[in-house]
Parts: structure tokens; C-alpha cells; sequence
């Protein structure tokens, strides 16, 4: 199912939000959404979720407008791993995963032992098996954020958003996250996911898009997009972008003021003026 947004606009009482913005998400791709701190990556990802009503533009799911879905059409069809999850609730991590069965439960059911079943073996493809009865409140971060994934994969959708997903997680659970990413998306999932790791980006997205101040600001296949001119103009900073010799992949390494202050000193001067 494709998931396709056009002119998309959005704007909070404080002033920030998104503007003109498009993206399409096909069956079988990752798309990253990249771009610094407050630049609109997770008012995009409401917004085609359709916890957000655009003010401007449409979102479609395999071509019908989110308008014209209802919020469990919508949660069929497309589940998120948001941000920054609330867990105010004394759920267990299974008890969270088995939330994502309702939008398939027929009218208020309770789960079945196929709802249990999908909810637990969505705990194993994220190694969190271990962590079934533990209050989600008592767990760390990077578990808490694999049980949400797990709550996301329980929900079975055709698409899935994920924002920031590895930002707690440590490389093994980065690799093993991404890679199953990799796997679900050639199952024929459509996926977008906000990153800020630039070279997990680089490794699994086949296309990126960058934002800066709520626009788009470069987007394309991920080599073309995450270039130095690109990354240093958007993210304020500069960058050396290299390629990876064994896997061929861009390698992308922040300058710090120290590289860059060696660079400038090491950098060719003009020819000293001749002394009288
Ligand atoms: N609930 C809100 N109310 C008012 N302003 C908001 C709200 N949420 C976000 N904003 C503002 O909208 C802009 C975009 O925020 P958003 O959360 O989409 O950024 P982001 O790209 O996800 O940033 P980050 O990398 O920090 O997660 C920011 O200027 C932010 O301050
Ligand atoms: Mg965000």
C-alpha cells in the first residue's frame, strides 16, 4: 500500500509546523526523513498518520484520503513507533504489544489466543521476549523502545512510521532493528522513518529526504541526497562524507571545532608578499 502526501502544511500556535510538503512511500522501500532538531520530522510523521489534520494538502493510503478513513481504518493500515511514548499506564510490555491487536479485534473483543500469540512473537523479533511481564515503566530505554516496535509489528500494518525508532538502542539492537526493517519492508511494507544517524541512514534508506524549517530541502536516492554540500548547508555543521571501502556505503562524520581548526591551519595560505 502506497502512502503518498501532497503539499502538506501544518502550523502550531508557536509558529513552527511544516510546509509544502511531498512524499511518496512505496510497498518495499525505506524512506528516511532526516533534517536537524525542530525541523518538522515529527509533525510529518503525524500528519500522515493522521494524528494531525493537515492545513494544507492530502494524505493518501493506497489512494483514499485519510479524511475518508476512520481512526481504526487508519490504524489497519498504518502503525507508529512515535517519538517520545507515553507510559503514564502500569501496562506490562506484553499488555502494551497486545494494545496493538485492537484495531483488528471486532468491536470491543477481547484478544484471542491469536492476538497473545502475534503480540508475543512480535516480542521476539525485537529480542525483548525476556521482557513479556515487566511493567513497561520499570524498564530501560532502549527496551521500552524495542516493545514499541514490537507493539508497532503486533499491529500488522501495511505501512509502518518510524520515528527515531534506534535512538536508544545499541549497535547490535540498531543493526538487528534495521535489519528487520529491511526484512519487513521486502515483505512488502511500505516504510518512512526519522533518523538522525546519519550512516544507519545511509546503510538501509533506499531514499532520503531532507528538511530544514518545516520545508523540504534536498530529496532523492540516499548516495545523490547525503552529500557534504547538502548536510553541511542543512544541518548547520560541517561534515566529511566518505565511503565505506568493504560495503561500499557513505560514511558520514561530523567535523568538530578541533578537525576543523586543524583543516583551516593545514589548509594552503596565500604566497607570503615579497619583502622590500
Ligand atoms: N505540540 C507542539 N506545540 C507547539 N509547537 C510545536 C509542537 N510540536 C512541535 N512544535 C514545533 O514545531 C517545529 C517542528 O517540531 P517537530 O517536533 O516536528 O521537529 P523534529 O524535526 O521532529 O525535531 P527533533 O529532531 O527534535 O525530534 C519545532 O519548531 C517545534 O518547536
Ligand atoms: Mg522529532
Amino acid at each position: 500500500m502506497t502512502l503518498s502526501a501532497r503539499e502538506l502544511g501544518f502550523r502550531y500556535p508557536s509558529g513552527g509546523g511544516v510546509e509544502a510538503l511531498d512524499l511518496d512511500v512505496a510497498p518495499g522501500e525505506i524512506v528516511g526523513i532526516l533534517g536537524p532538531n525542530g525541523s518538522g520530522k515529527s509533525t510529518l510523521v503525524r500528519l500522515l498518520s493522521g494524528v494531525l489534520p493537515p492545513a494544507t494538502g492530502e494524505v493518501r493510503l493506497g489512494g483514499v484520503p485519510l479524511g475518508a478513513l476512520s481512526r481504526r481504518e487508519i490504524a489497519r493500515r498504518v502503525a507508529v513507533v512515535p517519538q517520545e511514548p507515553s507510559f503514564e499506564l502500569p501496562f506490562t510490555a506484553l499488555e502494551i504489544v497486545l494494545l496493538g491487536r485492537h484495531p483488528h479485534l471486532a468491536g470491543i473483543a477481547f484478544e484471542a489466543a491469536s492476538d497473545l500469540e502475534a503480540a508475543r512473537a512480535a516480542l521476539a523479533r525485537v529480542d525483548a521476549s525476556a521482557l513479556a511481564e515487566r511493567p513497561v515503566g520499570s524498564l530501560s530505554a532502549g527496551e521500552r523502545q524495542r516493545v514499541m516496535v514490537a507493539r508497532a509489528l503486533a499491529q500488522s500494518t501495511p505501512v509502518l512510521l518510524l520515528d527515531e525508532p534506534s535512538s536508544f538502542l545499541d549497535l547490535r539492537h540498531q543493526v538487528e532493528l534495521f535489519d528487520l526493517v529491511r526484512a519487513l519492508a521486502a515483505e512488502g511494507r511500505a516504510v518512512a522513518a526519522v533518523l538522525h544517524d546519519l550512516n544507519l541512514a545511509a546503510e538501509y534508506c533506499d531514499r532520503v529526504v531532507l528538511l530544514a524549517d518545516g520545508r523540504t530541502a534536498a530529496a532523492g536516492p540516499t548516495a545523490a541526497t547525503l552529500t557534504y554540500a547538502h548536510l553541511t548547508r542543512v544541518y548547520g555543521t560541517e561534515v566529511y562524507v566518505d565511503v565505506n571501502d568493504l560495503t561500499g556505503t557513505l560514511v558520514v562524520t561530523p567535523l568538530s571545532g578541533r578537525a576543523r581548526a586543524r583543516l583551516a591551519a593545514d589548509s594552503p595560505r596565500p604566497p607570503a608578499a615579497p619583502r622590500a
